[in-house]
Parts: C-alpha cells; sequence; structure tokens
C-alpha cells in the first residue's frame, strides 16, 4: 500500500520525508541542484512533497528502495535516460487550446494580416512557440493562421514547438487530443483542421495534414544553445519563466530579443514581466504582450 509522504518526525523544517521510500534534506537538494543545472528550474525547500510525489512513480517503476538510489543512478554514466524522464517528471506540462485567448486575438489582428500579405507575396513567416508542453499552444498558433489564411499550408509559413521534455514533443508530434482537451477549440475549427475517431477511451480528435505541415515539433532546453538562425515574427514565450530564477529571466529576455525581426512580437505569461536590459528594448502592446522595438533590432 502506497503511505502518504509526511514530513519526518524531528527533522528541520526540512525537505526530508518518510514514506513508501525516504527521501533526505540532501537527497532533495541534490534533485534540486539537478534540476536547476538541466533545465534552469528552481525548486524551492517548501516544494519537497510535490517532488518526492513526481518522483515516487519513477522509483516504483525502476523497483528501487530510497531517494538515495535514485541519486545514484541519474548521476551515474548510464542514469542519462532516467535523467531526462526526472526532468520530465519535475517539469509542470499544464497547458491548452487558446490559454490566455487574448494573444491569439491580437496575434489574428494585428500581427497577421500584414504577414499574410507578405505570405501571398512569397514571404517568409516564422513563429515560435517556445516551451510548447504537448503542442496546444502551437496548434492554437496554427489554427489562428489558417483562420486568416487557409491555404498556409502552402506557403512560406513555419512554427516551431520547442519543449525540454522529449514526452511532451512526442505528443504534439502525434497531435492527437481528447475531446475534452478539444473544448475551447471552436466548432467549425475543429471539424475542418481535425479529424474525429472513436476509440476505447472515447471520442478524440487528429489534428490534419495542414496543422502538421504548419508546425514541426523540437527538443530544446531554453536554458541551453540554440541552433536556429533565422528571425522570428513572433515568439510565444508563456508560463515557463516563473519556473527560473530572476537573472535567468532576464537572460532569457535577452536572448529572445536577436531572435526577433523589427518589430517582432513576444507573448509571454500572465503572471509574467520582461526584466532586466532587455526590458529596454521592448515596449508593451497589451497585456503581456511586447514588441521589440525598430532601432534595437537584433543583427
Ligand atoms: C506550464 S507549461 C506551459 C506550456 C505553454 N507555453 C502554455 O502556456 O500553455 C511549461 C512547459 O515548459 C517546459 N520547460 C520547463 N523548463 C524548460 C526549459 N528549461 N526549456 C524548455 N522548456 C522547458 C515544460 O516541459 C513544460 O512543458
Amino acid at each position: 500500500m502506497t503511505r502518504t509522504p509526511a514530513f519526518a518526525a524531528g527533522k528541520s523544517q526540512s525537505a526530508a520525508i518518510t514514506a513508501e521510500f525516504v527521501m533526505t534534506d540532501a537527497d532533495f537538494r541534490q534533485i534540486a541542484d539537478m534540476l536547476h543545472a538541466d533545465a534552469g528550474i528552481h525548486v524551492p525547500p517548501g516544494k519537497a512533497a510535490l517532488v518526492y510525489s513526481r518522483l515516487a512513480k519513477r522509483l516504483r517503476a525502476l523497483g528501487l528502495e530510497s531517494f538515495r538510489d535514485y541519486c545514484h543512478l541519474v548521476t551515474s554514466q548510464s542514469g542519462a535516460s532516467e535523467r531526462q524522464q526526472m526532468l520530465a517528471a519535475l517539469t509542470t506540462n499544464v497547458t491548452r487550446f487558446f490559454r490566455e485567448p487574448h494573444h491569439f486575438e491580437h496575434l489574428r489582428r494585428h500581427v497577421l494580416p500584414p504577414l499574410a500579405e507578405s505570405a501571398r507575396r512569397g514571404g517568409r513567416v516564422r513563429v515560435w512557440s517556445a516551451a510548447c508542453s504537448n503542442g496546444a499552444e502551437p496548434y492554437s498558433i496554427a489554427l489562428t493562421i489558417l483562420s486568416v489564411l487557409p491555404d498556409a499550408a502552402s506557403l512560406d509559413i513555419k512554427i516551431l514547438a520547442t519543449d525540454i521534455d522529449p514526452n511532451m514533443i512526442a505528443e504534439g508530434d502525434a497531435g492527437i487530443y481528447s475531446d475534452a482537451a478539444m473544448q475551447p477549440v471552436a466548432a467549425d475549427l475543429r471539424l475542418r483542421w481535425f479529424t474525429a475517431s472513436r476509440g476505447a477511451e472515447g471520442k478524440s480528435w487528429a489534428a490534419g495534414d495542414a496543422l502538421r505541415t504548419l508546425v514541426a515539433f523540437r527538443e530544446l532546453n531554453l536554458v541551453g544553445q540554440w541552433p536556429m538562425r533565422g528571425k522570428f515574427d513572433a515568439i510565444f514565450c508563456r508560463n515557463v519563466v516563473i519556473y527560473f530564477e530572476d537573472d535567468t529571466q532576464a537572460r532569457l529576455w535577452s536572448r529572445f530579443a536577436p531572435q526577433l525581426q523589427p518589430g517582432g512580437r513576444l507573448y509571454i505569461g500572465h503572471s509574467e514581466r520582461v526584466s532586466g536590459p532587455a526590458a529596454a528594448v521592448f515596449e508593451t502592446e497589451g497585456i503581456t504582450t511586447y514588441r521589440l522595438k525598430q532601432k534595437d533590432r537584433g543583427k
């Protein structure tokens, strides 16, 4: 039987947890340090119970007896793939179609009209969904583009969808969503650009060819190297920097600026703000919507 994690009696206001598995302060700190080093994510000691519950299933699956053993595994040479599983288990992947809908409305009304004109004349249009989770965000961008330009898939238009979590990239690539997940998608868009089917788990929707052509999924760590060379017309980086410390956030905003075309847009999460030196090169253009100032365009 699985016991509920509890703070170990007699320990400091600590991360030490005794339950099905023992997780000591040192184990927690080691895991938190790895997450910080690998993904830039800051996990305060108050989140020890969350770390425990997310990783307990990994220990169970591997037949390990303690977090000490798990730490040994993920720091060993043979534990590289488990370390990636650990990262995946510890990241929060909450997302949904058309989350924070004002961004898609802004994109449709203010950004896409000139880009659509340019694309029709053979121009190149690029959007980056950075930290795309299971694909709901980049497909929402693609649906917004298709609502303005139904033939977008035959033009030079691409959405790059990246995430650190390979499981999320695989889900986005598969492009299959439950009926419940599809509820925020307007019925006309759903019927036109997805194919419905019914299986053992109920009704689901598969992204059609146009959506799949528009969106390319790739694994990418936002605090690592970025291989992209061309610039983007818009970047969505929403609800991920909240997990980073202030200086990591500031560095990230500064790295986005040279990735944008002059006047390019940056959409960020509802509780996030562009901070650090980059704040001077962006101007706000609505709720959590930023525009790169023309004179500060990246080289
Ligand atoms: C809460 S979801 C947000 C998804 C989407 N942007 C949205 O707003 O609905 C955060 C995503 O960030 C990803 N993530 C966390 N750290 C990352 C990093 N260092 N590099 C890239 N992606 C990261 C997680 O895997 C997760 O899918």
